[in-house]
């Protein structure tokens, strides 16, 4: 496959090409960057110097599309907007945009979330890729909004309670690493505000909330369904923890004492076909999950089944983005969905 990396020298552009430059499938990639054109990729990653020697290509996101069998956009908020009608006509094969611009369909909540949307007419084309719940339901689309990295793990937590027929009302803590903020520098990712630091940002409000509530009032069939994203910048540089809480009213109480009516067991369920889900018996740790494609989970109700409470580790560069938008288009081509992906972690770290 020939595929384009466009805006690859940010942090979601780099771990794309991570990946890509080690996945069979890839005979060529093209990594463009409007900054860092012409010059070596390895100056931007200077980890990925042991597997390239390429530089940065200058075309235009127009230019890198045309003749290419995916098109992945790593660009900042609002840029995907502005050129994926130019990435559409140069008629490549699939898009995948990392980046939120197509990832709310209804245009009400986007508007709530992020304000006005500067390409209205493109929505449709987008399928949301939460690729360890829709599997090879993805095969065949041809433009992919990948999940957000907070979204990703909420929705992971969400999606076998959905299942399970439990209509609660879910509070979910997250912990986010500065790299979720990207590459350019920021004062709340400078190393003296963040090492040995945890603030709260976005009090209910961050932007991933519209799509934690597209995909739950979806699955739950009701479109006033509630699930609160409560988020947080944590003292490490890559991951999200995330930590799901909820109340069951008396109608739904989880007996854990009958087969198949614990959480854990909805869980291992839900999941127990999607190679990148592990279910475990304990609270994951994030470094477990770090520079994986893997989730960790785990979930349990309490004694008297009247709440649940699920764990989500994560990386956020990898399932959070490259390795989930990698994952997503495997499973749009019909090809091994983990091609590419089954890389361990590097505990520790
Ligand atoms: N970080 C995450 O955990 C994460 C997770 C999921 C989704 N995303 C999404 O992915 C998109 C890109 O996020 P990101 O985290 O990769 O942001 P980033 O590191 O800030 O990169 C964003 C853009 O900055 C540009 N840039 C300009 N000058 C640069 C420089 N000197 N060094 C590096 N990059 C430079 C790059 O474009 P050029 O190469 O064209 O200059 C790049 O496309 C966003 O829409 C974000 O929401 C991020």
């Amino acid at each position: 496959m020939k595929l384009a990396v466009v805006g690859s020298a940010g942090y979601a552009g780099g771990e794309l090409l991570r990946l890509l430059l080690q996945h069979p499938e890839v005979r060529e990639c093209v990594a463009t960057s409007r900054s860092q054109g012409g010059k070596p990729i390895a100056d931007s990653h200077p980890a990925l110097a042991t597997v390239t020697d390429a530089r940065f290509s200058n075309a235009t996101p127009g230019e890198a599309a045309r003749g290419c069998d995916v098109v992945f956009l790593c660009l900042e908020h609002g840029e995907s907007s502005a050129v994926a009608a130019e990435v559409f006509r140069a008629g490549p094969g699939m898009v995948v945009d990392l980046a939120a611009d197509f990832r709310v369909r209804d245009p009400r909540l986007y508007q709530q979330y992020y304000g006005a949307h500067a390409a209205p007419e493109l929505l449709g084309r987008f399928t949301y890729g939460l690729a360890d719940v829709l599997g090879t339901k993805l095969r065949g689309a041809t433009a992919i909004a990948a999940p957000g990295c907070f979204a990703t793990a909420a929705q992971l937590a969400l999606y076998p309670l959905a299942r399970a027929g439990l209509d609660v009302s879910p509070s979910l803590f997250a912990v986010t690493g500065s790299s979720g903020a990207g590459a350019q520098p920021k004062p709340t990712t400078h190393h003296p505000a963040r090492a040995h630091n945890l603030f709260a940002y976005s009090p209910l409000g961050h932007r991933h909330q519209a799509e934690v509530l597209q995909g739950w009032r979806q699955w739950i069939g009701r479109p006033d369904a509630s699930a609160r994203l409560i988020t947080h910048s944590g003292p490490f540089v890559r991951g999200i923890y995330l930590t799901l809480h909820a109340h069951i009213p008396d109608e739904c109480a989880i007996s854990g004492g009958e087969p198949g009516r614990t959480a854990g067991e909805w869980f291992r369920d839900a999941y127990k076909d999607r190679p990148f889900v592990r279910v475990l018996d304990q609270p994951p740790e994030l470094t477990h999950a770090v520079a994986t494609n893997y989730a960790l989970v785990h979930a349990v109700e309490s004694a008297e089944g009247r709440e649940v409470q699920v764990t989500v580790a994560i990386d956020n560069l990898v399932k959070g983005a490259g390795g989930q938008a990698i994952q997503a288009m495997n499973l749009a081509l019909g090809i091994n969905e983990c091609s590419g992906l089954r890389g361990g972690g590097v505990f520790p770290c």
